[in-house]
């Protein structure tokens, strides 16, 4: 179990190698790492290096916490995130999100790859991440870390509001044309059986992933605004007899679609 003073001590070691405390982080998850090529790197930290943090094993995950600028303005970006599928706890999955807020962030955007349960969502299209559904483990379950938040933190606005009007602004502007839908959790690494797909549409589900929801719940309880963004990568309501879900090709979707997202979040904080 992680007491505060673990999440000091990552936040003090990443004090003393950077000049600048960015107020925004970015996860890039699965195949959305590139998006870090539009970043003026100032420190690339491998999370080898920072106390308490995992290495990441997951494919097409980095393992680097960038410093640098993007969009005018200094960031974070945490390139490859922890999934619960790796054999983290949920502790160490979501440990970064506190040191980031240690450091004086404020503002959290989290990427991730998704299939679409949504029958109007193609492969390659982006959703605004209006709300989540988790059946993941909550992080929050163990002694409640005060110094970060309460015990019962609310999550009804979970997704800010004004960060998704923005974002629908921007995407206009650009002509990047944005789904907005609701995020459904789970541990993975199994994808669904079609059955499951079809369950998790009729509970309200509009794209399905393995991440997200376990920082984003953390992120609130330590009271940062949080804006996530889903890349389509595969289509879970339609199976043809020769039809499989494939980890890999899910990557390579991810990284059609990253150029694209990569305007998007750049222009956002550019706003922010
Ligand atoms: N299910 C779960 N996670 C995913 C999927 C999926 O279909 N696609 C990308 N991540």
């Amino acid at each position: 179990m992680f007491l505060l003073k673990d999440y000091q001590e990552a936040a003090e070691s990443l004090r003393s190698r950077v000049t600048h405390f960015p107020k925004i982080a970015i996860i890039l998850g699965s195949g959305l790492g590139n998006l870090a090529d539009r970043i003026e790197t100032e420190e690339i930290i491998p999370y080898a290096k920072i106390p308490h943090f995992m290495r990441s094993t997951a494919t097409g995950h980095k393992g680097n916490l960038i410093n640098g600028r993007l969009g005018g303005k200094s960031i974070w970006a945490m390139q490859g995130r922890f999934h619960y599928y790796e054999g983290y706890t949920m502790e160490q999955v979501t440990f970064p999100i506190r040191v980031l807020a240690l450091l004086g962030v404020k503002t959290l955007i989290v990427s991730n790859a998704a299939g679409g349960i949504n029958e109007t969502f193609k492969v390659g299209d982006l959703m605004i991440i209006k709300d989540h559904i988790n059946f993941l483990p909550n992080p929050l379950i163990g002694p409640n870390l005060t110094d970060f938040g309460t015990r019962f933190p609310d999550m009804t606005c979970a997704y800010d509001r004004e960060l998704i009007s923005l974002a629908e602004g921007i995407g206009q502007e650009l002509g990047i044309s944005l789904h907005k839908g609701v995020y459904v959790g789970l541990t993975g690494p199994s994808f669904e059986t079609p059955a499951e797909y079809w369950a998790y549409g009729r509970l309200g589900g509009d794209a399905i992933g393995m991440s997200t929801t376990s920082e984003v719940i953390v992120a609130r309880h330590a009271g940062l605004r949080v804006f996530g963004l889903s890349v389509i990568t595969n289509e879970g309501y339609h199976f043809d007899d020769d039809f499989v879900n494939n980890g890999e090709e899910v990557i390579r979707m991810a990284n059609l679609a990253s150029e694209r997202m990569g305007r998007l979040v750049e222009k956002m904080i550019e706003r922010l």
